[in-house]
């Protein structure tokens, strides 16, 4: 239970200028997914009572999805600064009373329970007028610095720009993620200036109105990991590694097999049930859910599918969005699936593409067989009954239904339908002439000597 309600601000005006991007920088992905989503899914599971995103330009990009995540935005029209732009939700929070935890859009990875402790730590017997969330970097570069007292209190809050190298010289730095009061928050910051090195509404200034109103703050501390920001694309790739590392390290914690970690990519919602073995190389896209038992062959992609205990896929195999594939069922090498069916135990092993199709159980698709289910305008489905078994290279045009245990003979071009446990051959008819190829090498032969 949260000490009293709580309303998030996000803050995410920047420009995000070094992104080199049309996208709005929150937007960017990690592991298949908005970093603003990140942080919005991350914040449900502590039950704000309000979702604030403030915005510059681009609203129209990010509207949509703050919408759907029961938040909304407001726009800071000039980037005057941290402070600034946290006084722009102020008019949403008018009949607002209760905390306020202040997060960047563009800093994704911060847990739960991070900010879970600074909601706590703000109502701890001290009553701390603001937690900050402070962090000890490898290397501190230009981020603000905190001086703290031994117990966590905070003497002095400065921006790098404005620091003495003494002040410099201190290693635990602002993340700028902070906890405040509401009513309290938005007092002291009407209260801060812009008379600084960067000409800009400080956030961590009310840290030090507070404090020359006699009320301490306190910083709480975080790992670095946590507190990563992207702004460049060199630094999403990096909050996406670390990502990686961390749901790698989960995957291993809950019981799967991964031979080769550092190969393997998740995808935000990635679902793997105990005991599968996942093989190096293999990129899970969103979507994808998997029983027990199952092995994921090497340099397999995978997105947008539901595997069934004990299934076996790949080696490079590929499952599209609409992939089921059923308990012990095969799909083996150059296999693609989409939008796709396989019952328990029915079996693809090689160079095929079941698309907008229904196998029955334990049926056995011969390699080379394709589901020609486009015909330029319009998809249609193929539906093929238990222990059929379709021989290799055949094209199956849909819409077809082969019936159960019926055998397609190899080669065939099937245009329609096929009764259950009959024999369907839709191939030209083999005509042998005997000795002709013997006749044959002797007239040319004869002919080339004859110097034609
Ligand atoms: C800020 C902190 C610094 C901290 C660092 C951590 C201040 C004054 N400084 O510095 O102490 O070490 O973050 O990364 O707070 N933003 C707006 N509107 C604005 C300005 C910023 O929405 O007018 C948003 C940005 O989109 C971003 C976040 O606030 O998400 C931080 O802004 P940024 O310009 O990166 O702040 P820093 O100068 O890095
Ligand atoms: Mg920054």
């Amino acid at each position: 239970m949260r000490p009293s309600p709580f309303a998030a601000i996000i803050l995410a005006a920047g420009k995000g200028t070094r992104m080199q991007s049309d996208v709005h920088k929150v937007l960017h992905p990690i592991a298949g997914r908005a970093m603003l989503d990140h942080l919005m899914g991350v914040l449900e599971g502590l039950g704000p009572a309000r979702k604030i995103v403030v915005v510059g330009s681009g609203r129209e990009q990010v509207e949509g999805l703050v919408e759907a995540r029961g938040g909304e935005t407001v726009v800071q029209d000039r980037q005057l600064g941290t402070a600034h732009a946290v006084l722009q939700a102020e008019p949403c929070l008018a009949d607002f009373d209760g905390d306020v935890l202040i997060l960047y859009g563009d800093t994704p990875l911060i847990e739960a329970e991070t900010m879970g402790r600074m909601l706590e730590r703000l109502h701890a017997g001290d009553r701390p007028a603001a937690v900050v969330v402070g962090f000890r970097p490898k290397d501190p570069l230009q981020y603000g610095r905190i001086l703290a007292r031994g117990d966590g209190t905070i003497e002095k809050m400065v921006e790098y720009k404005d620091a003495t190298p003494e002040e410099r010289a201190v290693d635990l730095c602002n993340s700028g993620m902070l906890a405040a009061r509401a009513g309290e928050l938005f007092t002291l910051l009407h209260r801060v200036g812009s008379d600084n090195a960067a000409g800009e509404y400080y956030l961590p200034d009310v840290v030090m109105l507070a404090a020359a109103d006699g009320r301490h703050s306190a910083v709480i501390e975080a790992e670095p990991w946590e507190m990563a920001g992207v702004n460049s694309r060199a630094e999403l790739a990096l909050v996406e590694a670390e990502w990686q590392r961390r749901r790698r390290l989960k995957a291993m914690a809950d019981g799967v097999t991964l031979v080769a970690p550092d190969t393997v990519w998740f995808a935000h919602d990635t679902v793997i049930g105990r005991d599968c073995v996942i093989e190096p190389n293999v990129v899970f896209g969103p979507g994808v859910t998997i029983g027990e038992r199952v092995r994921i062959k090497a340099f397999s992609h995978i997105e947008g599918a539901v595997i069934a205990d004990d299934a076996q896929i790949g080696p490079y195999a590929r499952l599209r969005p609409g992939a089921e594939i059923g308990e012990k069922a095969r799909v083996g090498n150059f296999v693609e699936v989409k939008k796709a069916r396989l019952g328990k135990g029915a079996k693809a092993n090689h160079l095929t593409y079941l698309g907008d199709a229904d196998v029955g159980a334990g049926a056995n698709i011969g390699a080379g067989t394709i589901t020609c289910n486009y015909d330029g305008y319009f998809k249609y489905r193929t539906v093929i009954g238990e222990g059929a078994f379709i021989g290799s290279n055949s094209a199956l045009v849909a819409p077809v239904t082969i019936g159960p245990g019926a055998l397609v003979g190899a080669g065939s071009v099937v245009t329609r339908d096929v009764a259950a446990d009959a024999v369907a051959l839709a191939r030209g008819q083999q005509v042998e002439k005997p000795g002709r190829a013997k006749r044959f090498r002797e007239a040319m032969a004869a002919k080339k000597n004859r110097g034609a």
